[in-house]
């Protein structure tokens, strides 16, 4: 889906950026050479940075919680 039109930033675009470190609209735009134009886009690339990044915080506990659990096993079968 085409979140920015001026520069065709698509919400694939935002959860990359987010996974390569981007908290802010303008790291977002960054990540792609680019910046904010016309500025209509803004609030809808802020509402998907939210939730791109609660979804990449909720993966990255689950992955933290399964190396627990791993250890946890190995150390019983130890
Ligand atoms: S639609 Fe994104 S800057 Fe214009």
């Amino acid at each position: 889906m085409v979140v920015c039109s001026c520069n065709r930033l698509t919400h694939v675009d935002v959860e990359t950026a987010v996974a390569g470190g981007a908290t802010h609209p303008r790291e977002v735009y960054a990540a792609r050479g680019c910046r904010a134009q016309c500025g209509n886009c803004v609030q809808g690339v802020v509402c998907l940075l939210r939730e791109a990044r609660k979804k990449h915080q909720l993966a990255h506990e689950a992955a933290a919680r399964q190396a627990v659990a791993s250890n946890a096993e190995i150390a019983l079968s130890a």
